[in-house]
């Protein structure tokens, strides 16, 4: 069951004997207190979750990779029937190490006096410096590493942050998260329709965002993958809105940006429909605007094609129609090209056409060609896109009220968001079971 995990590690501890050999440690998150014995629902780190599957909170996977000695080792909480009465089932090191496959397991107290033994022969610490919370904790033990050996016999190890090698490797999805990600997407999906069918002038936004819910948890998703975003009419123009406290009025558009969490593996949709079921003709203008666009960079993906070509080829869409549609006006802003190169569309389109998805919803990689080790040059070209790989499409325009812009745009936000997968010969739309066309939107929420 979890050996996915075990080859994940394999396969990085011979990159870091590659880079020369050393010392990993790849800490869980730290638990969050709410106020007094309430705590924030807990979330494992992903990284660390890749690595193991071990979703225990006070846990840390240690690699070694030095000289012949090759090991996978965890350490994490003991196991104490009393904690066991309050808290809940825990594996304990030893149920650990068999369940999961690791070579040891520690109590996770242990950790503080071991690793810096360990490290007292190591040429290098890999670590991902600056992304966990724990940093200070980690110079600490390499403080002490250092005056346990005494500086004039033993440098302190190299430290070489690990998290390139780790994100590198999840930006390839392998079937098993593709599988859990297809589930993701097909939840999230089921959502947005129970959504579109439950929606009605006069509701509240919460009361749509409660249909939602209700069908990830009811699927076994463990939570929304980020904070849904239920917005009618204006609310729809602000890209982040998540207050979800307005009530619908007949006329408006409804944009939900919403997606669960299962398997870990998040997903992230948006679709944009008419509250009273049927589009008005601006609103039919402006969301066939960004179908198109949305195609148009639907058909930049594939394997070898550069990862920023499907946001310029949604661009190039978008911008033509505010054109077309008055948005923008040819005297003030030229033709299509004089739009593109000064960004005038970006009045109405403000943000990029997409980003990785994974383990995490804007998830971990580069953008640009991968660099493993030392300085990013950040003006490197971006990268192609690969087999395996999974992003978001979603392009939007969001026309608040100006002087200019003919009024019967104003106040209409929309945004229409995909999961794709890059296949070998092009790409998959995860997402493919939420209604996307007008005909479809319609005819659903006429049922
Ligand atoms: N829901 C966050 C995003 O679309 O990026
Ligand atoms: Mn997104
Ligand atoms: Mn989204």
């Amino acid at each position: 069951m979890y050996e996915c995990h075990a080859l994940r590690r394999t396969r990085l501890l011979a990159q870091m004997q590659a880079a020369g050999g050393g010392i990993a440690l790849i800490p869980t998150s730290l638990e969050s207190l709410r106020n007094n014995d309430a705590s924030y629902p807990y979330r494992h780190d992903s990284s660390f979750y890749y690595l193991t599957g071990f979703t225990e909170p006070e846990a840390a996977l240690v690699l070694v990779a030095h000289e012949e000695r090759l090991q996978s080792i965890l350490f994490c909480r003991e196991k104490i029937p009393e904690r066991e009465i309050w808290d809940g089932f825990r594996h304990g090191p030893d149920g650990a190490c068999s369940l999961f496959g690791f070579d040891q397991a520690f109590p996770i107290a242990a950790l503080k006096t071991l690793l810096p033994d360990w490290l007292a022969t190591a040429p290098s610490l890999f670590y991902a410096f600056g992304c966990a919370r724990p940093d200070a904790i980690v110079h600490r033990w390499l403080d002490t590493t250092c005056q346990a050996v005494g500086s004039a016999t033993r440098a302190s190890p190299r430290s070489i942050d690990i998290a390139p090698l780790i994100n590198e490797m999840r930006l390839i999805k392998d079937q098993s998260e593709i599988a859990l990600m297809q589930s993701a997407a097909d939840i999230s999906a089921a959502a947005h329709r129970r959504a579109m069918r439950a929606s009605k002038p006069g509701m509240f936004e919460y009361e749509i965002e409660a249909e939602l819910l209700y069908e990830f948890r009811k699927n076994g998703a463990q939570a929304p993958a980020y904070t849904s975003i239920v917005a009618a009419g204006a609310n729809g123009c602000v890209l982040h809105y998540d207050a979800n406290n307005a009530r619908c009025k007949d006329g408006d558009l409804v944009l939900i940006d919403a997606g669960c969490e299962f398997g870990s593996y998040a997903s992230d949709i948006s679709r944009t429909y008419p509250v009273n079921g049927r589009f008005s003709a601006p609103q039919r203008d402006l969301y066939e605007l960004v179908l198109a666009a949305h195609q148009a960079a639907l058909d930049a993906i594939a394997p070898g094609r550069p990862y920023l070509e499907s946001h310029e080829k949604a661009v190039r869409v978008l911008a033509a129609g505010m054109l077309e549609f008055g948005l923008l006006d040819r005297n003030m802003c030229g033709e299509l090209d004089d739009v593109i190169a000064s960004q005038a569309y970006r009045q109405f389109y403000m943000h990029g056409t997409g980003h990785w998805l994974g383990l995490d919803v804007h998830d971990v990689g580069q953008y640009r060609e991968p660099v493993l080790f030392g300085e990013k040059d950040p003006a490197r070209p971006h990268r192609k896109l690969e087999a395996g790989m999974v992003l978001t499409v979603e392009p939007g325009i969001y026309v608040r009220p100006t002087p200019g812009v003919p009024e019967k745009y104003w106040n209409i936000g929309i945004r229409i968001e995909d999961e794709v997968l890059v296949t070998a010969d092009g790409y998959h739309v995860l997402s493919h079971a939420a209604p996307k066309s007008i005909g479809e939107i319609e005819a659903l929420m006429a049922q």
